[in-house]
C-alpha cells in the first residue's frame, strides 16, 4: 500500500513559500528514512493489494499508453513500482521522477534488474525540470497526498502535459461503506501505524499515514480542484471499496 506518511498538512492555503519549502524538506527526509523498508512495508501492510491498484491504473491508461511515440512521466515515483507497470505496457519512453534520492536509488536498481529502460530524474513536483508540453501522461501513485501545495503541482503537471495529455492520480480515499468503513479505519488508524513502526524501525512516519489520508480532500473536492487548475474530462473511480481512488483528467486541446 503506498503507505505514504506525511509529516505536515499538505495543502494549507495559508502556508508561506518558506513553510512549504520546510514541509517539503521534511517529506523528503521522512521518505529517505524509510526508503530501505518502503517496498516491504507497502506489500505487507496492503496484503499485496498495492500491486493490483497500480496494475488496474495502468490497464485503465492503455489508451494513452498506446499512442505512438508517447512520453510518460511517473511523478513522485518513489521506488518505481508504477513506472515498472507502465513500462511493461508501452514501448514508449517512461521517466520516473522524485525528489528523494534514496527512494530513486532503489528505483534505479529495480529498473536495472527488470532490464527495463526507464530513466530517472531527481525533481520537485512543484517545480518540474521538464519542458512545457512534453508528456502525454503524468501519473502519480500515492504521491499526490504528500505534495505540500496541490494547486502548484497541478499547474506544473498541466504545463508539462501536451494538449490532450492525461493526468492520473492514484491515491487513498476516505472509505465510506457502513461496514467496511469502520473495519478499515480500525486497521488503518490503529494496527497499521504500529506494524509500520515496528517493521521499519522508524518511529513516527507510519503514524502520519492515516492522518494524511484524513486530511486529504474528498474525491469530489479533488475533482473540483483539478477542474479549477485547467483539466477537463475529470473523473474518479474507486477501487477496493473506496480504499483507493483513481482520479483522471485531460489537458484541453
Ligand atoms: C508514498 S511514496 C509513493 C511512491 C510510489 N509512487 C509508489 O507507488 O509506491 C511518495 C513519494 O512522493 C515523493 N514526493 C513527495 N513530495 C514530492 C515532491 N514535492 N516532489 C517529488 N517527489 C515528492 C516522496 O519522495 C516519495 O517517494
Amino acid at each position: 500500500m503506498s503507505i505514504a506518511p506525511t509529516p505536515s498538512p499538505s495543502h494549507e492555503p495559508a502556508q508561506s513559500p518558506e513553510e512549504r519549502k520546510e514541509a517539503a524538506k521534511r517529506v523528503g527526509r521522512m521518505f529517505g528514512s524509510i526508503a530501505h523498508r518502503y517496498d516491504l512495508l507497502n506489500h505487507l501492510l496492503s496484503f499485496g493489494t498495492d500491486y493490483y491498484w497500480r496494475w488496474v491504473a495502468a490497464r485503465k491508461l492503455k489508451g494513452v499508453l498506446s499512442r505512438p511515440g508517447c512520453r510518460i512521466l511517473d511523478l513522485c515515483a518513489g521506488t518505481g513500482d508504477l513506472a515498472l507497470v507502465l513500462k511493461r505496457r508501452t514501448p514508449s519512453e517512461v521517466v520516473a521522477a522524485d525528489f528523494c534520492h534514496p527512494m530513486l536509488t532503489i528505483a534505479r536498481e529495480k529498473f536495472r534488474r527488470a532490464r527495463l529502460p526507464i530513466s530517472t530524474t531527481e525533481a520537485d513536483a512543484l517545480a518540474l525540470p521538464f519542458a512545457s508540453e512534453s508528456f502525454d501522461l503524468v501519473a502519480l501513485a500515492f504521491g499526490f497526498r504528500n505534495l505540500v501545495h496541490h494547486e502548484t503541482a497541478l499547474s506544473e503537471i498541466r504545463r508539462v502535459l501536451k494538449p490532450g495529455g492525461e493526468i492520473a492520480i492514484l491515491e487513498f480515499s476516505q472509505v465510506r461503506g457502513a461496514l467496511f468503513g469502520p473495519l478499515f479505519r480500525f486497521y488503518f488508524r490503529f494496527l497499521l501505524p504500529k506494524l509500520g513502526s515496528l517493521i521499519s524501525g522508524v518511529r513516527g512516519p507510519y503514524q502520519y499515514l492515516p492522518e494524511s489520508v484524513s486530511r486529504f480532500p474528498e474525491r469530489e473536492s479533488l475533482s473540483r480542484t483539478m477542474r479549477e487548475c485547467g483539466f477537463e474530462s475529470v473523473a474518479h473511480r474507486d477501487l477496493t471499496g473506496g480504499v483507493v481512488t483513481l482520479h483522471r483528467g485531460t489537458r484541453p486541446v
